[in-house]
């Protein structure tokens, strides 16, 4: 554990100048302002968000000290975590896949979870610290532990404006570190000029523009992004994509529905789907080309004449999808020293 180390002046969370592609309103993406989750009361600061990266990183968050949120949510895997569930503090497994961070600021409900059942990021973050499997955590107990731990004080007080350590004040540093995670600079985002047009001359290979094409057809084609919205690859609202026949199993919000998490870096957050059942992009590719099963809820973005739709893509057309989702992937995010561990020296 130990204390961690933090730069001099702090890193920039708080004003992040995101490209054009993201902030004007083009006919593919749209401005994503309008689908900020952040509440008035809890705009990022830099401290504000320096705080939360620590307790981020701290296993002090877990009863016996073993695990923190980066456990499971692991930067080099786009804050997902490579397991199909994640192993909590105490050697328990989780009942889901562990979800990717990425722009989470920007889903337009606001609500957290496979199953949406945290209202807001500062409700969901409290509540890996509390369950039983992943942290088991005391809220009180840790108010006082991190009380006692030497370099807290300095933190909430830069942060909050005093030394008191709160479950609220907690809340609200790790929801600002959390949004302050916006992927932006992988391949794809090359590809667009500054008035927010994207030309693949010189950036995307055939095969990856082809993906592109696909991945943004229209209703004849795989239409992806009439779910996967704007260019943080969003989901619009929680949907039944059709994994199961069946979904006693798991409704998620009902039904079957289940939010996914931005498609931003999507080749290093294997497994998918919020069972973690598919190992490769490809699976992924092939259960929305030909395995979309038959549910009352279906989406019907996901059906052709009240059947479950057959894309008849090509071998070639599959693997233009995976090399174009594959242009998602953000070196920059996946290694930004800002989001990093500060324990680690
Ligand atoms: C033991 C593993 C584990 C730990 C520790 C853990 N998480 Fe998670 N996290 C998960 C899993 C699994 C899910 C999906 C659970 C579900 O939806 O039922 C998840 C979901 C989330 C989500 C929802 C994302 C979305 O888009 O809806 C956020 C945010 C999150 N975790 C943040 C945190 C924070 C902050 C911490 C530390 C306080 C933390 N997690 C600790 C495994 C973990
Ligand atoms: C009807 C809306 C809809 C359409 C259209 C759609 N998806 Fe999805 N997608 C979802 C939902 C909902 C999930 C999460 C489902 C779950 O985990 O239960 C998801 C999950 C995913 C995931 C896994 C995300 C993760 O973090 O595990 C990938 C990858 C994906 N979709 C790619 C695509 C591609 C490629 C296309 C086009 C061929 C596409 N989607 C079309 C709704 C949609």
């Amino acid at each position: 554990m130990g204390v961690p180390s933090l730069p001099q002046t702090s890193f920039n969370y708080a004003n992040i100048n995101l490209p054009a592609h993201f902030t004007i309103n083009n006919p593919d993406f749209g401005n994503i302002s309008r689908l900020d989750n952040t509440p008035n009361n809890n705009q990022i600061s830099d401290a504000g968000a320096t705080l939360g990266r620590v307790l981020f990183y701290d296993k002090r968050l877990s009863a016996n000290d073993t695990t923190a949120c980066a456990s499971c949510h692991l930067q080099e895997n786009g804050f997902s975590d490579p397991r199909q569930l994640s192993v909590g503090f105490d050697g328990g497994l989780t009942g889901r896949h562990s979800m990717s961070l990425a722009n989470a600021a920007y889903y337009e409900n606001g609500r957290f979870f496979w199953d949406e059942r945290a209202d807001t990021l500062e409700d969901q973050v409290l509540l890996p610290i509390q369950d039983s499997v992943e942290m088991g955590m005391d809220l009180d107990d840790l108010e006082v532990k991190l009380t006692a731990t030497s370099f807290y004080g300095e933190l909430f007080d830069d942060a909050f404006g005093s030394t008191d350590v709160t479950s609220e004040r907690i809340s609200l540093a790790l929801a600002q570190f959390v949004r302050s995670m916006v992927s932006f600079e992988s391949k794809f985002d090359e590809g667009f000029d500054n008035g927010g047009d994207f030309n693949p001359n010189g950036v995307f290979t055939a095969e990856e523009e082809l993906g592109r094409q696909l991945f943004f057809s229209n209703n004849n084609g795989p239409n992806c992004d009439a779910c996967h919205e704007t260019a943080a690859m969003i989901l619009d609202q929680p949907r039944n994509n059709g994994l199961d026949a069946n979904t006693n199993a798991d409704q998620g919000t009902g039904g079957g529905r289940f939010k996914s998490p931005s498609l931003r870096n999507i080749a290093v957050t294997a497994p998918y789907m919020h069972d973690g059942r598919f190992g490769t992009l490809e699976e992924v590719v092939e259960h929305y080309n030909s395995g979309i099963q038959d549910h009352p809820q279906l989406a019907n973005q996901l059906q052709q004449n009240g059947q479950p739709e057959q894309l008849n893509l090509s071998q070639a057309e599959m693997n233009a999808l995976v090399a174009f989702m594959e242009t998602l992937t953000d070196e920059s995010f996946l290694t930004d020293p800002k989001f990093s561990d500060p324990f680690e020296d």
